[in-house]
């Protein structure tokens, strides 16, 4: 039986996962790499980690299966999106990677909107400029690290990085591409225009590729690490986001994906370039030829809840928590909390933005609290959904929920409640890996496309139905939370000479 394989090279490890013809996950294997902050707001990983994962993952997914590399019949790699990888003309790594989650370039955002204008910017690419994104990182490089830039000779994405380990050529998917700022989001190809405004050589940066496309195939050193055969094709694959979506069957409008992970995203698959005129959310091609998405980016969601457990209450395990949070009514009594815990994206593009508690009197207790953490999360969701709403997303027919806070029954409740929206979830919850793995098989054959391959491999089940009590209730405290970000606005920018620490994308516990 033929079986394909999702690489995932995720912020805390790269993770193997093989499935087989049907869809079925026959074994999932991970390697974990360090993260390391030398400064505040910076993120920094070494590539050589990602590839040393790769191939431990990889060959114990093999063994967990029983399986040699001959069963593999193609392999797709999703991963971290936005972080910058610098080789030169050897193909050497000339310094650590610049991550997602890193902070460190909002001069050269500000550099970005002079040289090409917030409306030229967005109407080419899709986006204004954020400091995780791609290439005002390597604007900061530029400025900062001359000796490292002139030596530059290619840029990559983290995943791509293991792609070039593993076919020797280099490679990147248009969903990741899209995450860089330098793509032309219309013809889903690098922009010459944001090329010469930005002063970035074009040769710097690889070949471009639907999801489904194979780049290339395993080299002979590679399968030597990997336990994969020589020249098993490897397709482009899919920025995170992008392959997560489809690992969910998020591949069409009308589906709408979100993620309930440490960082919350709402997900919206569109037939053509979808934009917010300001560019507050991300728009980017999915990993589906042919198709784009708009995306919210919450920095904090169950990494609010993970930081407010391992801050408040390590000794307690979440279901005490969430059963305290259980007994206290929708809207918390006039509690609330903001979720800014490393700033925030979307909607409000704002690193200094930070997490607050409002409202509390003596009569509020833990579970007050706890419930509050669990509202403004959903709140930052909603505001997220509103954003895309507003950017031309319809009101979506179903809503697929995923990511480890999911689990949480009454997480999954206040969402539906405050979103107004039932929610269901898919059977398979491996996520991107699982993505990749799909958009492997679709492009070698296994499948004509990527619709039909998540229609053969995904069902989803209902799991939240709104409440019309607990939503009407929920207008109000919604209304609260609102108001909250634009009054604190203020005090925020005042406190920027004190920058949080950068997130990290660990999965919490729901
Ligand atoms: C997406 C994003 C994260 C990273 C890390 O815009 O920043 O999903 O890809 O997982």
């Amino acid at each position: 039986m033929s079986h394909f394989l999702g690489i995932d090279v995720s912020t805390t490890a790269t993770k193997a996962l093989l499935i087989d013809e049907a869809g079925r996950v026959a074994a999932v294997a991970s390697a974990p790499h360090d993260l390391s902050t030398p400064r505040p707001l910076w993120s920094e990983q070494d590539p050589a980690a990602w590839w040393e994962a790769t191939g431990l993952a990889t060959a114990q997914a093999l063994a967990a299966a029983g399986l040699t590399g001959d069963a593999v019949q193609a392999v797709g790699l999703t991963g971290q999106m936005h972080g910058l990888v610098l080789l030169d003309a050897a193909g050497r790594v000339l310094r650590p990677a610049i991550l997602w989650n890193d902070g460190r370039a909002s001069a050269e955002c500000d550099d970005i909107r002079a040289r090409l204008g917030l409306d030229r910017l967005v109407a080419l690419t899709g986006n204004d400029a954020f400091p995780g994104f791609t290439a005002p990182k390597l604007l900061w490089v530029r400025r900062h690290e001359p000796d490292v830039y002139r030596r530059v000779a290619q840029v990559l994405l983290p995943k791509d990085y293991v792609r070039f380990r593993l076919t020797g050529g280099y490679a990147t998917d248009r969903a990741g591409a899209g995450g860089t700022l330098l793509l032309d989001l219309q013809r889903r190809d690098w922009s010459d225009e944001v090329l010469a405004a930005l002063e970035i050589p074009r040769a710097w940066l690889p070949p471009t590729h639907e999801g489904p496309e194979v780049t290339g195939t395993v080299t002979p050193e590679a399968a030597a690490v990997t336990g994969l055969r020589a020249g098993t094709p490897v397709v482009a694959g899919g920025g995170d986001q992008a392959a997560q979506a489809v690992g969910v069957g998020a591949v069409a409008p009308g589906i709408l994906a979100l993620t309930l992970g440490t960082s919350g995203v709402v997900f919206a698959p569109a037939t053509r370039p979808l934009t917010d005129p300001r560019g507050r959310a991300h728009a980017f091609p999915h990993a589906v030829p042919g198709r784009w998405h708009l995306m919210g980016v919450m920095l904090s969601a169950a990494g609010s809840l993970r930081w407010y457990h391992d801050t408040f209450a390590p000794e307690l395990d979440y279901d005490v928590l969430l059963a305290e949070a259980a007994g206290v009514p929708p809207g918390c009594e006039g509690a609330a909390f903001l979720p800014y815990l490393s700033g925030e994206r979307t909607p409000h593009a704002n690193p200094f933005a930070r997490g607050v508690f409002f409202g509390f009197t003596l009569r509020h207790g833990r579970g007050h609290a706890t419930r509050a953490v669990l509202e403004g999360v959903a709140f930052g969701l909603r505001d997220n959904l509103r954003l895309l709403g507003e950017a031309g997303v319809p009101p979506p027919a179903e809503v697929r929920l995923s990511g480890g806070g999911a689990r949480s029954p009454l997480w999954r409740q206040i969402l539906a409640d405050v979103l107004g929206l039932p929610l269901t979830a898919p059977q398979t919850t491996e996520g991107a890996a699982y993505g990749a793995a799909l958009l492997a098989a679709a492009g070698t054959g296994a499948w004509p496309d990527v619709d039909a391959a998540c229609a053969a491999t995904l069902t989803c089940t209902p799991v939240a139905e709104p409440h019309p009590e607990a939503v009407e209730r929920y207008e109000a405290a919604y209304d609260t939370f609102r108001r909250l970000y634009p009054a604190l606005e203020p005090l925020f920018t005042a406190g920027r000479e004190q920058p949080a620490e950068p997130a990290r994308d660990t999965a919490a516990p729901g």
